[in-house]
């Protein structure tokens, strides 16, 4: 089956370009100014419209037991939304197990998750929950063997690494080629805080904010960066920043050319401290929290500069009729997270394209091209080259649409972007050559997404991504 692309701008992370795109099968497999219609077996008027590759969305939570509760989109109601807003591949963070157990427990738990769900293209990060000689030996393997070339260990909640085995753990990742991803945030002072607010009738969602200031994730940032210096330079990737400190001391590691990079989420751009104070402000509960409207300011100017490398979600979903049940008066009872899959792409575009803070291509860079390269996925995601798989999305830049609930493909009760307007919005998305979203419909399939098994790390600071 082939399919042509034709009249659309194509989009990729070096520029842009005015010419048709042919998809054979699953792959993409020739660009050219002007490709005949008699080539293919259906055409996709793409006049107007920009072509560029799906995006990825490499920070999700997908049907995630936090412990007091588990998270409502799984990977079929999770990967529907992406699909909807234009994300062709999710790296799904996996969640804690049994203690004590594992590398290949969480695997094997997440891989029966996903496979007969996922609608589109996706791969776990590992998840750390304590560091032995066992673990680190078997890390090797997850690498090697299963394809999971990242693993996300925290600073805070209930199986946060000490020093010691951030250490060890940071040099045994270098040694067999993945990359750390780090939630940094200091345990010590999250719960001398909520301790402090709760004893003193403190539990309205203004003070899980306050609880987790912005030096409390900074502290753990330089920490970490620290770290993985002393680990000989062990690369090292900080998910969902969220404040102007923790980027300060980032910017410093890189000019130090410190293998380290950086990921935002729309959330820490666009929504700030005072949704807290909103009558449903449990909405927002998440970690790190809302900032002030300065940190906002300051991460756009990371975004702009190139300090940041991705921008990802962090979608993680519990519906506020659940949020009120459980934690109405006391913050620390509210299940942490924020939905936000199906809006990425569109939020992005809106307020770093459409009001002209980013161009297209840092646009693709950021969605895209470089959770490809930092992830294992390049050449196969993340770029219209010949030979790459046929995911694609097609955006319609002069489109207005406000987003509302009811229209999204996730399975919570709300989201955290009522009402906001979005200039340019997604109106195709291709998976392997397959349409799964067209005009507001999703046209997908369960169990259409495939695993993907990713190269281990190689990616160098120095080299511009
Ligand atoms: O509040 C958040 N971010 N929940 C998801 C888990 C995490 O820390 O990323
Ligand atoms: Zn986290
Ligand atoms: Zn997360």
């Amino acid at each position: 089956m082939k399919v042509l692309i034709k009249g659309g701008t194509l989009v990729d992370d070096a520029g842009e370009y005015r010419q048709d795109l042919l998809i054979d099968g699953e792959l993409i497999s020739r660009l050219a100014p002007d490709i005949s219609p008699s080539e293919a077996d259906s055409v996709i008027d793409a006049r107007g419209l920009l072509v560029m590759p799906g995006g990825i969305d490499v920070h999700t939570h997908f049907n995630i037991d936090v412990g007091i509760a588990r998270s409502c989109d799984d990977f079929f109601t999770g990967t529907r939304a992406a699909a909807c807003g234009g994300t062709t591949t999710i790296i799904d963070h996996m969640g804690f197990g049994p203690a004590g157990c594992n590398l290949h427990h969480q695997l094997g738990v997440y891989h029966d998750y996903a496979q007969n769900s996922a609608v589109i293209d996706y791969s776990f990060h590992g998840v750390i929950q304590h560091i032995d000689d066992a673990i680190l030996e078997e890390l090797a393997s997850m690498v090697h063997d299963e394809g999971i070339s990242s693993f996300k260990f925290y600073l805070t909640y209930q199986y946060h690494l000490q020093d010691r085995d951030t250490l060890r753990l940071l040099q045994r990742l270098k040694e067999v080629g993945a990359l750390a991803t780090v939630h940094p945030e200091n345990d010590a002072v999250v719960n001398f805080n909520r301790r402090r607010f709760i004893a003193e009738g403190k539990g309205a969602p203004i003070w899980h904010a306050l609880s987790r200031p912005a030096a409390c994730e900074a502290e753990a940032i330089g920490r970490t960066l620290n770290l993985a210096h002393l680990a000989g330079d062990a690369p090292l990737y900080i998910v969902h920043l969220s404040n102007g400190l923790g980027l300060d001391y980032i910017r410093l590691a890189q000019a130090q050319n410190q293998p380290v990079w950086a990921e935002t989420c729309p959330q820490y751009l666009l929504l700030d401290i005072n949704r807290y104070l909103e009558p449903d402000g449990l909405k927002y509960i998440l970690s790190p929290p809302l900032r002030p409207r300065t940190e906002q300011d300051k991460l756009w100017v990371g975004l702009v500069a190139g300090d940041i490398d991705t921008v990802a979600t962090d979608h993680c979903t519990f519906p506020l009729a659940q949020r009120r049940e459980m934690a109405s008066d006391d913050f620390t009872r509210c299940p942490n997270g924020l939905p936000g899959v199906e809006n990425r792409m569109a939020l992005l575009f809106s307020e770093g394209v459409a009001t002209g803070r980013i161009s297209r291509s840092r646009f693709v860079a950021l969605t895209s091209a470089n959770p490809a390269r930092l992830f294992g996925l390049w050449p196969q995601k993340g770029n219209l080259n010949p030979g790459s798989d046929a995911d694609l999305v097609l955006f319609d830049p002069e489109c207005t649409r406000v987003i509302h609930h009811a229209d999204l493909h996730d399975s919570v009760d709300y989201s955290p972007w009522e009402g906001f307007t979005c200039h340019g919005y997604p109106v195709m998305t291709l998976s392997r050559g397959n349409i799964i979203y067209q005009h507001g419909r999703f046209t997908g399939q369960a169990g259409r997404g495939r695993f993907l098994h990713r190269k281990p790390f190689t990616c160098q600071r120095s080299v511009q991504i």
